[in-house]
């Protein structure tokens, strides 16, 4: 098992880097540092790691808020923190966003990955027959990378790449330079390629927490096209655990599969929404099937994503472990418990809080 002292999470004040803090702030097994480098674009909120950064204390955590496309703030990073392994979760990660401006995504995801990696190699002394011991670049990247599934099939680790928005486009492009460098210069390297991930602190342009808080206010239910794509959903703890997994024991320079083994079409999904904001708002059966309504579908809205994930249970022994209700359960009922924190979201009013809490934003 690999073990680190001193852990860069790129991404970390965004859904699933925020998960992955609080998910090394509890483990047993991991004593050493955590460094947050976060840009703090629309989707990431420091409130999303209170808790954490309470449990690691400051002696174990610091935040910069930066650029990953920025090499001198990415220097500066390596040379402060000297991380022995980087967890890279900052990204554009929204669809929809990419269709309307993809330029982002392009200078993130892509010109920010090579960044990181370019960092990383200088910073490991990283040369091809010498790969240092006790690092790793962790890569979390996506199933939208391999297109489109027809009725029958998933995706395995061998499925050839097919993007096709330019989130994918790019997440695919980052996929490849991250192999590039193992293979060209040594760079100890793992990946994870993960279906749609669903929890607390999910950002509500999401499906499903855009759909909790518009049943909550009343608003209509967008579905796009005839509802009928399937998606594979994952608990966000549980892809925490797999990437620290596959981090820590996954062979290097390989890439791991993650699902959930839960494949719904969307309107099914929806339904069981409103009949679940049913149950804990105590209203009448069907209250909210009215407000469902068919919008014109994404373009190039990939039709359905499964997941092979055998290679990362029969190599790792890792298996998803939050069943499909349970995980909607707690994540509605964290959506009802924190209105605050979707108020100040979809305000934007959390810079504030972000501001009045952190008088050390940036670091100097
Ligand atoms: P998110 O949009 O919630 O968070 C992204 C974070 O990255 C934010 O905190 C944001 O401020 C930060 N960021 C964006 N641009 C940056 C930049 N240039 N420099 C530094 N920080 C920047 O995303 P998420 O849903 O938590 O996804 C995290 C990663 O997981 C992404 O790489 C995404 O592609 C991948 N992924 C997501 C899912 C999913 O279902 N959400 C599934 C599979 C893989
Ligand atoms: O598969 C992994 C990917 O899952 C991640 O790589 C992405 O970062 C993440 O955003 C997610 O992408 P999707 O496009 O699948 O997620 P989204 O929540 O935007 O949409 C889920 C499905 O629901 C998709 O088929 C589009 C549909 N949808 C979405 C929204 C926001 C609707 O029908 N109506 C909506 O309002």
């Amino acid at each position: 098992m690999r073990t680190f002292s001193s852990i860069l999470v790129t991404g970390g004040a965004g859904f699933i880097g925020s998960h992955f803090i609080r998910y090394l702030s509890r483990l047993s097994d991991f004593s050493g540092k955590v460094v947050n480098l976060d840009a703090l674009t629309y989707a990431g909120n420091l409130e999303n790691l209170q808790d954490s950064v309470a449990t690691l204390g400051p002696e174990r955590y610091a935040f910069v808020q930066g650029d990953i496309a920025d090499p001198s703030v990415v220097a500066d990073v390596f040379d402060r923190y000297k991380p022995d392994a980087v967890f890279h979760f900052a990204a554009e990660s929204h669809v929809d966003r990419s269709i309307l401006g993809p330029g982002e995504f392009v200078r993130t995801n892509i010109q920010g990955t090579f960044t990181l990696l370019e960092a990383a190699r200088r910073s490991w002394g990283c040369s091809l027959g010498k790969t240092p011991e006790n690092r790793v670049f962790h890569h979390v990247s996506t199933d939208e990378v391999f297109g489109s599934l027809g009725d029958s099939g998933s995706f395995s680790e061998q499925t050839p790449y097919d993007p096709r928005s330019p989130y994918s486009a790019s997440k695919a492009a980052s996929d490849h330079l991250v192999r590039a460098w193992s293979h060209t210069y040594g760079l100890p390297i793992t990946l994870s390629n993960c279906s749609n991930n669903y929890g607390p602190y999910h950002f509500p342009e999401k499906l499903i927490p855009l759909m909790i808080s518009r049943i909550q206010s009343g608003q209509s239910l967008p579905v796009y096209g005839d509802g009928k794509q399937i998606r594979d959903w994952l608990y966000v703890e549980d892809h925490a655990e797999a990437i620290w997994t596959v981090a820590t024991r996954g062979v290097l320079g390989r890439s791991y599969n993650v699902g959930g083994l839960t494949e719904w079409e969307n309107i099914r999904l929806v339904r069981y929404l409103c009949d679940r904001m049913v149950h804990f708002l105590g209203k009448p059966a069907g209250t909210f099937d009215h407000l469902i309504t068919y919008v014109p579908d994404r373009p190039g809205h990939d039709r359905r994503y499964a997941i092979d994930c055998s290679r990362i249970g029969d190599e790792l022994g890792w298996k998803p472990s939050t069943p499909f209700s349970e995980g909607l359960d707690k994540t509605i009922r964290w959506y009802l418990d924190n209105p605050d924190w979707v108020a100040r979201v979809q305000s934007g009013e959390y810079r504030d809080w972000v501001n009045k809490n952190y008088t050390t934003r940036q670091e100097t």
